[in-house]
């Protein structure tokens, strides 16, 4: 088992809030007090719907948006403890792809521009050997070293995305944050750069944080899956156990949204979903289960009391009272839910 390169303690992220003109404002808490370890190597992939805290979590890491409580432990540094604006040293360890390749990158820049300027600011290379490695590093992302000269419209969004990559992998990071980087591309493209991604990974040793709403997608390169609601991480653990066996209801039903092929599997789904009561909206979680009011087996105990997170069998741990804890005594389960 290799070593934490990451890990985030009791993360929170909350916006406003502060002293505004001397007046205080109450602020929102889009992160409450998240746990998440990644190991060298791994990946790990980080899901839940539009507005649970993914991002924030992912800006909170590099360095855009400052952590309100909590520690992120990276390669040594306690990087919630860092004012805004890395060290240049441990800024090159960790780079990023968003989600949109179209805004990311910068269109007045040819390629070359664009995957030699972390070089530039970063290394003391040559022009020629920065050329040379831009050459390189469009050879790992698939791309011919004739599209250097050329500027970012001239490319499909796969392809920017690409070059993008290759942009966070010219430094050789330790960590690269994914944040939704398929989601803006289509179903046949998402497969050839997550393929991609895959296999950069293990050539060079990389860690990810992989951001996406899609878990069958993260489930297919990811070692551990993160699943957030409301600021939330409400399940975690080994990809495989969180995807074929979820413990937490929110995880469930996130698969459930996954697109059935199968339509005899569709038609049931939809005649289940006619027959049960319509979900309420989530609604401000002060106390108890934050999932509580969208909860189709939410007891009396989850409206006053929040679980906390616990082990799983098979791994991880989920933030529900009804999960399947492993027996007592079965130390290598325990041991495996609390790694
Ligand atoms: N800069 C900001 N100021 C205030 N609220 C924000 C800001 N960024 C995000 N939020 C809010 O925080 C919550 C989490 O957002 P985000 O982290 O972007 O979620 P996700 O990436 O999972 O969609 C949302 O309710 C969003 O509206
Ligand atoms: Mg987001």
């Amino acid at each position: 088992m290799s070593d934490a390169l990451l890990t985030i303690k009791d993360l929170h992220v909350r916006y406003g809030g502060r002293s505004l003109l001397g007046l205080k404002t109450k602020g929102f808490d889009a992160v409450k007090g998240a746990n998440l370890t990644i190991r060298t190597g791994e990946t790990l992939g980080l899901v839940g719907e539009s507005g649970s805290g993914k991002s924030s979590i992912a800006n909170t890491l590099l360095g855009l948006v400052p952590a309100s409580d909590g520690r992120m432990e990276f390669d040594g540094t306690d990087l919630a403890a860092l004012p805004s604006g890395y060290p240049p040293a441990l800024r090159r360890k960790i780079q990023a792809v968003f989600q949109d390749p179209y805004s990311s990158l910068n269109p007045s820049m040819t390629v070359e521009q664009i995957i030699t300027e972390p070089l530039k600011l970063h290394t003391d290379m040559s022009a020629a050997e920065r050329r040379a490695k831009a050459a390189q590093l469009l050879e790992l992302v698939k791309l011919p070293a004739t599209h250097l000269p050329r500027y970012p419209s001239e490319f499909s969004g796969g392809q920017r995305q690409r070059i993008a990559i290759a942009a966070a992998l010219a430094l050789q990071p330790k960590l690269i944050v994914l944040d939704e980087p398929v989601s803006a591309l289509d179903v046949s493209t998402q497969n050839q750069i997550i393929n991609l991604l895959y296999e950069r990974r293990d050539a060079l040793g990389m860690s990810y944080l992989l951001i996406a709403h899609d878990l069958a997608l993260v489930h297919h390169i990811s070692d551990r899956i993160a699943v957030m609601y409301l600021g939330h991480i409400v399940e975690e653990g080994p990809a495989d156990r969180v995807y074929h066996a979820p413990a937490h209801p929110y995880t469930k039903a996130l698969l459930e949204a996954v697109p059935l092929l199968d339509p005899a599997r569709q038609r049931a789904r939809r005649a289940a979903r006619r027959a049960a009561p319509a979900a309420d909206l989530p609604r401000s979680a002060e106390a108890g289960c934050p999932y509580r009011h969208r909860c189709p087996v939410a007891m009396q105990r989850c409206h006053h009391e929040a679980p906390p997170a616990l082990p799983v069998s098979g791994g991880g741990t989920a933030q529900c009272f009804l999960v399947d804890t492993p027996p007592v005594g079965d130390h290598s389960a325990q041991e495996a839910a609390l790694t």
